[in-house]
């Protein structure tokens, strides 16, 4: 095994993207081959076949040159993202041949993973493996601390969400409903707004893109207000929330995906709202959480064993289907988290 020589596909991203990606942005390239060993002096590296891979709207993000909080990809080079893989070999003494492990990865057949850090263990493995690319991993992270730390909910209150049957979204409705919350949420079709509150116990959904007037739509469906504002997309969405917002609400900012594609952003007009009604407005970056990811692993398994939190997934099937999967994010034509699947 450790000699062997395989192909090793690659999408890589042909050059950095200006405005709305197209699924010719990400190539995929089949004209590698590697030995299924870690090579000498590369200490502390782990070989790994990808099993599953990650779209995460993020990744958008780091296809452009001048990319916000993280490094942008290298064009010709593979795109990264989370992923579930397993170690096919180690120089690294915590992991060995066989584990089963979750973090950044290359989205290619096969990655050297140099930096320790992204990469964890997978421990329990009574869940399906994908679960570890969304639920019990970064989305899930991102919902669950999003939401009680920076959210902080209490009982009764009234809970807002856009990007609602996202990822993060579909979850973060559900950690409001454990916590006894009103939560309402909003998505791009009808499809997803019976999603919201058929399978994932959302108090109401409304479908925002068929709304004239947001405002309007949130005092329909907050009389007295909101507490709490799981914040995924931004711009008018924003705008109208923080007229809707009660006296020292909470705005957890998780994303501004409305601002993604555009070299223009809109303007957000009531911000004013803030200083007004003594609104805590929070931005927060998952990665300052992940050494607390044992309490967050604990917390969710035990709620997925008691039923207590589903979740939906789309699939995409092998590699070579990853652009377009990754580009169905951006248009809204996933449901749930996407991910790609390694045929072998
Ligand atoms: N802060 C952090 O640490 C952190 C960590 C991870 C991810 N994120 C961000 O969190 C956000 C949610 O992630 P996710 O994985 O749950 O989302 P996701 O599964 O990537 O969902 C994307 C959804 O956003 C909606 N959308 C796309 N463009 C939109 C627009 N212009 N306006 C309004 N909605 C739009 C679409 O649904 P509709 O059909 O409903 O429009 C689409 O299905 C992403 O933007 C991601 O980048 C932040």
């Amino acid at each position: 095994m450790a000699n062997q020589e395989v192909v090793n596909r690659k999408i890589v991203l042909r050059d950095y993207v200006v405005g709305f990606p197209q699924k010719s942005d990400l190539v995929l390239v089949s004209n590698e081959k590697i030995k299924l060993e870690v090579p000498e002096g590369s200490e502390n590296g782990v070989l790994v076949k990808n099993l599953y891979l990650s779209c995460d709207s993020f990744m958008r993000d780091r296809m452009s040159k001048d990319c916000s909080y993280i490094p942008p990809f290298i064009p010709g080079e593979p795109i990264t993202g989370y992923g579930v893989a397993k170690v096919v070999d180690s120089r690294h003494p915590e992991f060995k041949a066989g584990n089963l492990v979750w973090g950044l990865t290359g989205w290619e057949d096969y990655s050297l993973i140099m930096q320790r850090e992204p990469l964890i263990k997978i421990e329990h493995t009574d869940v399906p493996l994908s679960y570890y690319t969304r639920i019990l991993g970064m989305p899930g992270m991102t919902a669950y601390f999003g939401f009680m730390e920076i959210g902080s909910p209490k009982k009764g209150e009234y809970v807002f969400v856009s990007g609602a049957t996202g990822a993060i979204g579909q979850l973060v409705g559900q950690f409001a409903k454990l916590t006894g919350c009103y939560v309402v949420g909003c998505a791009g079709s009808q499809e997803k707004v019976d999603l919201l509150k058929t399978t994932f116990g959302f108090d109401e959904a409304f479908n925002y893109k068929e709304e004239q007037d947001l405002d309007a739509a949130l005092k329909r469906y907050f009389p007295e207000g909101i507490d709490v504002y799981f914040e995924n997309v931004g711009g008018k969405m924003l705008d109208a929330v923080l007229l809707n917002m009660r006296n020292h609400g909470r705005i957890a900012a998780c994303s501004m995906i409305s601002q993604y594609n555009c070299e223009q952003h809109e303007g957000v007009q009531n911000l004013f709202m803030v200083v007004i009604k003594s609104i805590r407005m929070e931005g927060f970056v998952v990665f300052n959480y992940f050494q607390r990811y044992p309490e967050f692993l604990e917390f969710t398994r035990q709620s997925i064993k008691e039923g207590k939190i589903k979740f939906v997934e789309d699939k995409a099937e092998g590699l070579e289907s990853g652009p377009t999967a990754l580009f169905e994010l951006f248009t809204g034509s996933n449901t749930g988290k996407q991910v790609v699947v390694s045929r072998d």
